[in-house]
C-alpha cells in the first residue's frame, strides 16, 4: 500500500507522450491465446491490469516476456482452461478469456469477475451471446463452467453496446463455424484495434467501429506483431491535470479523431486546443467557464471513464455543470472525496451538480476506483497545500507511473510508502 503526496498550485506543463490503452491491450492480450504461435504486443503499459492478465496467461501456460513496453506471448504451451478465482476477483476484464479459452479448448472455467467497485456489472449479456454461439454454460457455486465442442456463427442482437459483451462474441466467433454478425455493437476505438489485430492473425472481420460487425469464422490464427493504440482517457486526463492548472500541454501519440466528444467539452470550457497529426496542444488563456449539462454515453458520446476527471476540472469551472451518469451507476464515490477538498457537488440519483468554487484546498482523500481516483490527482493539482491520497492501487490499474509522467511536468507529487 503508498499514497500519492502531492503539493497543489504549480502549473502542470510540458510535453507527454500517451502510454498505450488499457481497454484495448486486455482484449489483445486475452486473443493471444488464440494463436499457434508468438505474438509479439508493443505499446503494451506497465499496468496492475497488464500484470494480472499477464498472469492469467501463464497461469493457462502461455509464456509471457516483457522487456520494456514488449510483451511477448508465446501460447503453444497452452494447457489449461481455467483462470484462478484470486485473479477472476482482481480483474473485471478477466471476463474476456471466456470467450477465447472456450474458442481454443472447447471448455471454460471462470469464477464471477470482480474488479473497481463502480456498479452492479452484471456479466448476463456476455452468457446470453456465449449461449447463442452454441456455448453450453452451467453456473454453479460462483462458477461458470462453459464448453462448447463446436462454436456455431449466429446473428446477435445486442440490448445494450457493451464493449466487453462486442470484444467477448469477436473472441469465440472468430474460429467458430460460419458466420457471426454482431448487431448494435459497441463501437469503441478499442474495439477496432482488437479487430485489427485478429485480422492481423488471419481473422476474417469487417465492420469493427461500425454498429454492425461481421465474423467470418476461420481454422487457424497464427502469431503476429501489434502495436496498441494510445489511451484516450489518460490523454484527456492530463489535459484535465493541466487546464484546472492554468498550464500548457502538449501530448504526443495521441489519436484526437478518438476523443472528439472530449475534446468539445474542454472547448466548451473555454480551453483553447490546437489539434494535430497525432498531437495536441492545450492552452488556458481565461477562466475555465461550466459545462452545462454533460452525459455519459457509449462511443462516440462522452465516456464515462473521463466524467470524474472533468469533473474535479468543473468544480474550479464559473458557473454550475451539470453531470448525468448513465453507464454504471455507483460512479460518483469521488464526490465525497472532492467535497471534502471544497468542492461544491450535490448527487441526486444519476446527477451530479457541481458550483464552481474559487479554491480547492488540500486534504486526506481515499481512492475508491481508478477513474475517481485520477479525479482526485486532478483536483490535488490545483488544490492549496498538500493533499494525501491513498488507494493508489486503484490508479495503478489504468495509470502507467503517473507520478512520473506528472513529475516531468512540474508536479509536485511523490509516491510514499
Ligand atoms: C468497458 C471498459 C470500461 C468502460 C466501459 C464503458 C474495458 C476493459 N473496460 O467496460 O473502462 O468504463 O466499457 O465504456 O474495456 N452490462 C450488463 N450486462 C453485461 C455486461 C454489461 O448489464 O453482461 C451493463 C453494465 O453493467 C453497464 C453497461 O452494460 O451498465 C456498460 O458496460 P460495458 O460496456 O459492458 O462495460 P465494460 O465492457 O465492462
Amino acid at each position: 500500500m503508498n499514497r500519492l503526496v502531492i503539493e497543489g498550485g504549480t502549473p502542470i506543463s510540458g510535453e507527454i507522450c500517451v502510454q498505450g490503452a488499457k481497454n484495448a491491450v486486455l482484449p489483445i492480450l486475452a486473443a493471444t491465446v488464440l494463436a499457434e504461435s508468438e505474438c509479439v504486443i508493443k505499446n503494451c503499459p506497465r499496468l496492475r491490469d497488464v500484470d494480472k492478465t499477464d498472469l492469467v496467461l501463464e497461469g493457462l501456460g502461455c509464456c509471457v516476456r516483457r522487456d520494456g513496453n514488449t510483451v511477448t506471448v508465446n501460447p503453444t504451451g497452452l494447457c489449461g482452461c481455467s483462470i484462478s478465482e484470486d485473479l477472476m476477483r482482481e480483474m473485471r476484464s478477466s471476463i474476456i478469456f471466456l470467450g477465447a479459452i472456450v474458442s481454443r479448448c472447447s471448455k471454460a472455467v471462470v469464477s464471477m469477475p470482480g474488479g473497481c467497485p463502480i456498479g452492479q456489472r452484471p456479466i448476463d449479456l456476455h452468457l446470453k451471446a456465449l449461449r447463442e454461439l452454441g456455448v453450453e454454460i452451467v453456473e454453479e457455486h460462483g462458477y461458470i463452467y462453459c464448453t462448447a465442442p463446436e462454436i456455431r456463427g449466429a446473428d446477435i442482437h445486442l440490448d445494450f453496446p457493451s464493449v466487453e459483451v462486442t470484444e467477448n462474441i469477436m473472441l469465440a466467433a472468430v474460429r467458430g463455424n460460419g458466420t457471426t454478425t454482431i448487431i448494435n455493437a459497441a463501437r469503441e476505438p478499442e474495439i477496432v484495434d482488437l479487430g485489427k489485430f485478429l485480422n492481423a492473425m488471419g481473422a476474417r472481420i469487417s465492420g469493427a467501429g461500425g454498429s454492425v460487425i461481421r465474423i467470418d469464422g476461420v481454422e487457424h490464427l497464427h502469431g503476429t506483431e501489434f502495436t496498441i493504440m494510445p489511451d484516450r482517457i489518460v490523454a484527456a486526463t492530463y489535459l484535465a491535470a493541466s487546464a484546472i492548472t492554468g498550464g500548457e500541454m502538449c501530448l504526443k501519440s495521441v489519436r484526437p479523431r478518438d476523443m472528439s466528444a472530449m475534446l468539445k467539452v474542454l472547448r466548451d470550457m473555454g480551453i483553447e486546443l490546437k489539434v494535430g497529426n497525432g498531437e495536441i496542444i492545450q492552452r488556458v488563456s481565461g477562466p475555465l467557464r461550466n459545462i452545462h449539462i454533460v452525459r455519459t454515453m457509449p462511443y462516440p458520446g462522452f465516456p464515462t471513464d473521463i466524467q470524474s476527471p472533468f469533473m474535479a476540472l468543473a468544480s474550479l469551472a464559473r458557473g454550475t455543470s451539470v453531470f448525468v451518469e448513465t453507464i454504471f451507476e455507483n460512479r460518483f464515490q469521488h464526490v465525497d472525496e472532492l467535497v471534502r477538498m471544497g468542492a461544491d457537488i450535490k448527487v441526486e440519483g444519476r446527477s451530479a451538480v457541481v458550483r464552481g468554487v474559487e479554491r480547492l484546498q488540500g486534504a486526506n482523500v481515499v481512492a475508491r476506483e481508478l477513474r475517481g481516483g485520477a479525479a482526485l490527482v486532478v483536483a490535488a493539482l490545483a488544490a492549496e497545500g498538500i493533499t494525501v491520497i491513498t488507494g493508489t492501487e486503484y490508479i495503478d490499474r489504468g495509470y502507467e507511473n503517473i507520478e512520473k509522467y506528472l513529475l516531468a511536468c512540474n508536479a509536485k507529487i511523490a509516491r510514499e510508502p
